[in-house]
């Protein structure tokens, strides 16, 4: 099973994933540069990832916690999704995200 996600150079990472694991925690694993700043716990909004389009609705609809937090994350957009929050399961193999810019 993968997640495909493109870096902030615009380049596509194809990374194995794992059942039960935060898309965040497949992120950071693998190496690609993810802050993710609480480890997960919905309090910091930098694990921010636009979800491709074809895969928005196929995702839970976002919690008032996680929507909340996405309030403090740069440049928002209607697929933004914090990638801590997206618990990976087989439905989502080949599930496709962006990284969001970081404040510098
Ligand atoms: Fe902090 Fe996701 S890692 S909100």
């Amino acid at each position: 099973m993968k997640i495909l996600v493109t870096d902030r150079d615009g380049v596509e990472h194809s990374l194995d994933a794992i059942e039960g694991w935060r898309v965040m925690e497949i992120i950071r694993d693998r190496g690609l540069p993810i802050k993710a700043e609480c480890g997960g716990a919905c309090a910091c909004a930098t694990c921010h990832v636009y979800v491709d389009e074809t895969w928005q609705a196929r995702l839970p609809e976002p919690t008032d916690e996680e929507i909340d937090m996405l309030d403090n994350a740069l440049e928002v957009e209607d697929n933004s999704r914090l990638s801590c929050q997206i618990i990976f399961n087989p439905e989502y193999d080949g599930l496709k995200v962006t990284l969001a810019p970081e404040d510098m």
